[in-house]
């Protein structure tokens, strides 16, 4: 998977992301022939626990990008950039996106629209492939008032196709639509050459993406209803977990082929 790829998917194959966090989970992904893996910065949320996405940082997520491209060598990886890496000023954005780059990303993400636009423009100039993120975008928690559906009415949808606008216009490879309305989210994609991933937004994005702990039920606390759950993780995990529990109190585990033994090597 490269930018190219990417770019002339539009239309033709769409594109399947997932979250990764960890050298093993990217190496599954990877297996598994996801097409983009996305270090996300809601690695707060579901590695960490906290309840938003603002904790997170470049310092946090660094090491993160450095394991994932370890766990995958050949796939197309995206770094979040975090809330307040890129905010600050024009300069302290390219060493930030500079440095996920360095750590192994080929890309970076950026949740906004048209007030981005600027920085987008420098950060493709140097080399540096941007992904946009419009809809509900989580790092402006604080000012939305919460996780709502984005477009419900005339002058969201308005301002929605401004900034797909924009940051096409600026050079984005692609941008994630988060919990926007499916008939909006059409428009969207329509409106642009660039592929749309969409997360929430119904099947006419260009590609989905899903969070691994949602997609694979580990997350069990709440089930949005865009959210599709391909197993059941969590609970297998307990399960194994209780039985490891149970063996070891019974004396069952270990056994004699878990035991090194004098007469064996
Ligand atoms: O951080 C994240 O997981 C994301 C996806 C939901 C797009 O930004
Ligand atoms: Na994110």
């Amino acid at each position: 998977m490269n930018i190219k790829k990417i770019l002339s998917a539009k239309g033709k194959k769409k594109l399947s992301m997932v979250t990764v966090y960890s050298y093993f989970q990217a190496k599954m992904a990877e297996e598994a022939g996801i097409d983009l893996l996305l270090v996300g910065d809601s690695y707060a949320n579901v590695m960490l626990g906290l309840k938003n996405t603002l904790p997170a940082s470049t310092e946090l997520l660094l090491p993160v990008v450095e394991a994932v491209r370890r766990g995958a060598q050949n796939s197309f990886i995206i770094a979040d950039m975090p809330f307040m890496s890129y905010q600050v000023s024009e300069s302290e954005a390219i060493r930030n996106a500079g440095l996920f780059i360095k750590a192994g990303a080929n890309a970076i993400k950026l949740e906004g629209g048209a007030e981005i636009a600027p920085l987008v423009k420098r950060l493709t100039d140097y080399g540096i492939p941007v992904m946009g993120h419009v809809g509900l975008t989580p790092q402006y928690v604080n000012s939305i008032g919460g996780y709502f559906v984005q477009g419900r009415d005339e002058k969201s949808v308005k301002r929605l196709v401004e900034s797909v606008n924009a940051l096409e216009d600026a050079g984005v490879f692609a941008i994630v639509l988060e919990l926007v309305v499916e008939e909006v989210a059409k428009v969207l994609t329509e409106e642009v050459k660039i592929p749309t991933i969409g997360i929430g937004s119904g099947k006419f994005c260009d590609g989905q993406v899903l969070v691994w702990h949602d997609l694979l039920g580990i997350n069990t606390e709440f089930k949005p209803r865009f959210v599709k759950r391909y197993a059941n993780l969590r609970e297998e995990i307990v399960k194994a977990l209780m039985e490891y529990a149970q063996e070891v109190k019974d004396g069952s585990f270990p056994s004699v082929e878990n035991a090194f033994r004098e007469e064996n090597e």
